[in-house]
């Protein structure tokens, strides 16, 4: 069989940040400035009052410091408290066409490969920015691509899934070089007035090339062993934005089109999950789980990594062997494993083993299995 290996991968990481104190100050003050303005209201009991947002509750709930995003302002205004970003006219490329473009430029360097080497283009993300043209379509003329382009979403899984296909599609001769790209602004999609989850999510882009051994030159390259996609049907994450928003009578401000999360039932329900599929997927392909030296986990929340790590390994996981990236860049939706793989695989030995895996709405699951190679 065909060897497909990942041979360059790239991060974009916005120019600006928030820190928790910044964003629970900034939560706050909408707070209690809403509790005022509806003061007889929370007294009659006809509104809720909201209570206070805390910086050292996120850190301990979630293991996140900082947060990077594409506008800082709009979200730390309590009179706003979302991202602001310019509308642009449709012969200036799309925002996450131009991150994907910044990403996916450092990718093809690590892998040693120019426009011209490249025949297919995958956009994988959880929210894309037009319903058409596709964003991949416009990053594949960015570039100066040929061959074709196209979109996919599976949530935190779109990077995973695409992966699977980009290494079917190499595999069955369809493309011979892809480019994966997985433009994140979750800021849009997080209702920043909700303290619940104000605080999960950030901002970022990252991008893979995927060929056949044969082809590959970069001297950091981990060949794709075996890929596991697995959907589970579950309503605990959700987001109702949608093309028959209109039809439906939706208001934009309708607070079931922004992202909405049970994170108790999801943080219970998906650790199982998770922690077995990884077992089952290394176990099928022969390999001991002693022989795993890195996993490269979804970055939603660090108790819920610890805990998968401890389920995977069945002792608890050295901080080289599970990377985190939460404290610095929050749940980016599919880049985060991605951010992780990416910053931390250099240093792995030729030949030594590690799993790449995603999870979240859906429920998605996706498993890589990846050997350093070179
Ligand atoms: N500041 C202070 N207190 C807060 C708070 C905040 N921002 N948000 C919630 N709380 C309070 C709650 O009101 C609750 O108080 P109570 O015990 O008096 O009722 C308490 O903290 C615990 O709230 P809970 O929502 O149960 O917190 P948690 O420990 O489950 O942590 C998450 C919340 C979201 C960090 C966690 O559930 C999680 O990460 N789950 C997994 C999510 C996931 O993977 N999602 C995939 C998304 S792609």
């Amino acid at each position: 069989m065909k060897q497909i290996v990942i041979s360059g991968t790239g991060v974009f990481t916005p120019e600006e940040s928030i820190t928790n104190q910044e964003l629970v100050k900034a939560y706050n003050s909408y707070a209690e400035s809403y509790n005022l303005v509806n003061k007889d209201d929370i007294t009659q009991g006809n509104k809720v009052e909201l209570e206070l947002s805390d910086a050292e509750f996120i850190f301990n709930a979630s293991g996140i410091k900082n947060r990077f995003v594409m506008d800082k302002k709009g979200i730390l205004d309590p009179n706003i408290m979302h991202p602001i970003l310019q509308r642009r006219s449709n012969d200036e490329p799309s925002i996450l066409a131009e991150m994907s473009l910044k990403a996916a430029k450092k990718a093809m360097e690590r892998a040693g490969k120019k426009a011209n080497d490249i025949d297919a283009v995958i956009t994988a993300c959880s929210n894309l920015e037009t319903a058409n043209p596709a964003i991949s379509i416009e990053v594949q003329a960015l570039l100066g691509i040929k061959g074709f382009a196209f979109d996919m979403n599976v949530a935190c899984s779109s990077a995973t899934f695409a992966l699977q296909a980009a290494a079917d599609m190499i595999r069955s001769g369809s493309a011979k070089t892809i480019l994966i790209v997985d433009p994140e602004i979750c800021s849009g999609h997080l209702d920043f007035k909700d303290r619940d989850c104000h605080f999960i999510f950030g901002d970022v882009c990252t991008a893979m090339i995927l060929e056949s051994k044969e082809t590959a030159r970069s001297k950091n390259s981990f060949e794709i062993l075996s890929t596991k996609c697995l959907t589970k049907f579950s309503n605990n994450i959700r987001n109702n934005f949608g093309f028959l928003n209109n039809a439906k009578k939706s208001s934009p401000l309708d607070r079931d089109l922004l992202f909405m999360q049970e994170g108790r039932k999801v943080f219970k329900e998906v650790v199982p999950l998770v922690s077995q599929l990884i077992i089952d997927h290394v176990d099928a392909e022969k390999i001991k789980i002693d022989d795993i030296r890195r996993l490269w986990l979804h970055q939603a929340n660090k108790s819920m990594n610890d805990l998968i790590g401890k389920k995977v390994l069945g002792r608890v996981p050295e901080m080289h062997e599970q990377p985190n990236i939460l404290q610095d860049y929050a749940n980016t939706s599919s880049a985060g494993s991605i951010i992780a793989f990416s910053l931390y695989s250099e240093d792995m030995k030729n030949g030594e083993i590690g799993v790449l895996c995603s999870f979240g709405a859906g429920y998605s699951v996706g498993s890589v299995i990846l050997r350093k190679i070179g």
